[in-house]
């Protein structure tokens, strides 16, 4: 089922006035920093990048302060641990892909920096994955580890339900629904996925308009350089 995105969609064509809903964003990051970021990483992302979606530089430090993560080796040589910086990349549940599928009966999660865009249908297939877990249809047999989902692709991903209602409470007081929230940690993907968005569609909308000025300059001097021509 499509749904309607307040950016229109990373894919949308004919969106040109349209931009992120940053409050949604917003909800979108504490999903998925309380929920998924249990087995996705995004390694693309660096924690100051969060400022541009509304947090503030105090809210961004205390976020990454909040990240143990891995460094070294320091002068002895040794790896330590540290509170994050915003300039740190957001934490990687896993220190490999290797113990990322054996803590997930085999399967990865993959990283969720650029989902939206890697999947067909976009925003709307990762909302309907989210929404989609139903009891598997009688007659249907899963594997020890494997979840029916309607709009997965073969239907069995290991991936179980991740989104219960009430699951998050959020900090605007929004009612945290499965469906809301699935919303809203898509609109957060999405933007993560094309965080300068707006500023290319902004730049599309002055190149066009510019032609068309130009075209019309171009047109003046024509007719003014061919009017002694009879
Ligand atoms: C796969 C999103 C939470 C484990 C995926 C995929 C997406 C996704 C978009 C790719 C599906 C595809 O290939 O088409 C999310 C979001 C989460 C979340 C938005 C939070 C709301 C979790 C959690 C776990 C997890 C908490 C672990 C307990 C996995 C695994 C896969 C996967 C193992 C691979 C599934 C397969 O290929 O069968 N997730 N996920 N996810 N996720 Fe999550």
């Amino acid at each position: 089922p499509a749904q309607t995105w307040a950016h229109g969609g990373v894919n949308s064509f004919l969106s040109f006035f349209k931009g992120y809903d940053y409050a949604s964003v917003q909800r979108g990051f504490q999903i998925y920093k309380e929920v998924c970021s249990a087995c996705h990483s995004m390694h693309l992302l660096s924690y100051r990048n969060l400022h541009d979606v509304g947090f503030t530089e105090a809210e961004v430090k205390a976020i990454a302060a909040a990240q143990e993560i891995n460094d070294g080796p320091n002068d002895q040589g040794e790896m330590f641990t540290r509170p994050g910086l915003p300039s740190d990349r957001f934490k990687n549940p896993f220190p490999n892909k290797q113990a990322a599928a054996a803590a997930n009966g085999g399967k990865a999660p993959p990283d969720l920096s650029l989902i939206v865009k890697a999947r067909a249908h976009h925003e709307d297939y990762i909302y309907a994955l989210l929404t989609g877990y139903t009891d598997a249809p009688a007659g249907v047999e899963l594997s020890p580890g494997s979840n029916y989902n309607k709009y997965f692709p073969g239907h069995a991903i290991a991936m179980a339900q991740p989104l219960y209602a009430d699951g998050v409470t959020f900090t605007d007081g929004t009612k945290a629904t499965i469906e809301q929230q699935a919303h809203d940690v898509t609109t957060f993907l999405a933007w993560a996925a094309e965080p300068k968005l707006e500023e290319r569609r902004r730049v599309g909308l002055m190149v066009m308009l510019f032609l068309v000025f130009f075209a019309g300059i171009m047109y003046a001097a024509k007719r003014r350089l061919w009017s002694e021509v009879h």
